[in-house]
């Protein structure tokens, strides 16, 4: 199914060494310790937590302890912290170092959620140079020896493009890497991703890795991103929702030999079947709650059935579950035999969405230092999300 077309390589990000040049995007809700662990089976490179709030974890908020928590099984541990304050992120660095609980830290400055940018954080940030620069210079000089790195998006829209400064900036603060979902957050998901932004950071920033996302669909799409950009390695999204063995064929398309089995994924509907239930009796492992578990794996349904010759009925009794019997009933009156359907179960799959002006403080673009208004507006830009 996959041919491997870009040259086998490995990635370094500071002392890590990834078999393959693959990053698991971190998605809240759904990359927490099941997903993250089942993604791995299958594959070989980096796998991020969806991301941690840093007031709530700096305040040992109970739900995020327990979201920054790790399987034995996961090395290396990768953790995604969200913050809007220099003090605030660095005391959350200097927490996960401290206590040993992670291996590699990563600062989001992407999202693009109107009630995030609407007070200056996620992708409104980097806009505001000097906070950009002290929240990374501070966290990087936290995180020590653990590889810290940034992920962001092009800007807040096309006349107001971030990625270029803040790379150079987050390289100077003395970051191990740098990622970029190449679109801005006026474009939300929707369009399709600027791999040659990815290709003009790459020029930019030369001294640590550039990892290259957006749109990576399958195997191919990530071995021509990393031929048409040059970028070090890919952040994978999307693409996996429902699909975690994508990650098999990215570590046989792009990783050492030996990374993964040799032997092409078959994706029949038995081997999806498989895998959905592997990935249910983790969610009730890492809930500690089956009914919690099964209702969580509801989301993923359609994603995993996409394109499989599977009834409606099936599929909303699936996506209304609450035991790990009742889904193995379910998926026992499947055609596990269906072979994998080609093109139907391919392409865009998770969030899309439409452009939209992005909601900012105001004035916020009228100058890229920060006011005494727009530190106002950052002050309580986290309260919403306090539990990660
Ligand atoms: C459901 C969902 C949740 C996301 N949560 C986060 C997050 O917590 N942190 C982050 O940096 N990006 C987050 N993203 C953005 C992804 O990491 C990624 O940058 C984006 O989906 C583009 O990559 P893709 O085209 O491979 O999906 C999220 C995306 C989705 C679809």
């Amino acid at each position: 199914m996959t041919t491997a077309i870009a040259p086998a390589r490995t990635l370094r990000i500071g002392p890590i060494e990834l078999d393959a040049p693959v990053v698991l995007a971190p998605m809240a809700g759904i990359t927490n310790t099941a997903f993250r662990r089942l993604c791995r089976e299958y594959g070989a490179g980096l796998y991020v937590s969806e991301m941690i709030t840093t007031r709530a974890l700096v305040e040992r908020n109970a739900t995020t302890m327990r979201l920054i928590t790790h399987h034995e099984s996961e090395r290396p541990r990768s953790i995604q912290l969200y913050g809007v304050d220099p003090a605030t992120t660095e005391a959350a660095v200097r927490l996960l170092v401290e206590e040993d609980r992670a291996d590699h830290i990563d600062l989001n400055f992407g999202c693009p959620v109107p009630k995030v940018t609407r007070k200056g954080g996620g992708a409104a940030l980097p806009w505001k140079l000097g906070l950009f620069r002290d929240i990374v210079t501070r966290a990087a000089r936290a995180a020590g020896d653990v590889p810290l790195t940034v992920k962001m998006r092009k800007g807040i829209d096309s006349d107001h493009l971030t990625y270029l400064d803040a790379g150079r900036i987050a390289e100077d603060a003395g970051v191990a890497a740098v990622a970029l979902h190449a679109r801005t957050a006026a474009e939300f998901y929707s369009g399709q991703a600027d791999w040659p932004a990815i290709a003009k950071l790459k020029e930019t920033v030369t001294s640590v890795p550039v990892l290259g996302n957006g749109d990576i669909w399958s195997a191919e799409d990530a071995a021509r991103m990393m031929v048409e950009t040059g970028c070090d390695g890919v952040v994978v999204g999307r693409g996996c929702l429902g699909r975690p063995w994508l990650f098999g064929d990215l570590a046989r398309a792009l990783g050492q030999p030996g990374a993964a089995s040799a032997e092409p994924v078959d994706a029949t509907l038995g081997f999806v079947a498989r895998a959905f239930r592997r990935h249910a009796e983790l969610l009730v492992e890492f809930f500690e709650d089956e009914v919690r578990g099964c209702r969580d794996i509801r989301k993923h349904v359609a994603w995993y059935l996409k394109g499989y010759p599977v009834g409606g009925e099936v599929r909303a009794a699936l996506a209304t579950v609450s035991s790990l019997s009742e889904i193995d009933d379910l998926l026992g009156t499947l055609d596990l035999d269906a072979p994998y359907p080609g093109a139907a179960a391919e392409g865009q799959r998770g969030r899309a969405g439409t452009p939209k002006r992005p909601a900012l403080p105001d004035g916020w673009l009228n100058t890229r230092d920060l006011g005494a208004e727009a530190s106002c507006a950052l002050a309580d830009a986290e309260l919403d999300h306090s539990g990660g």
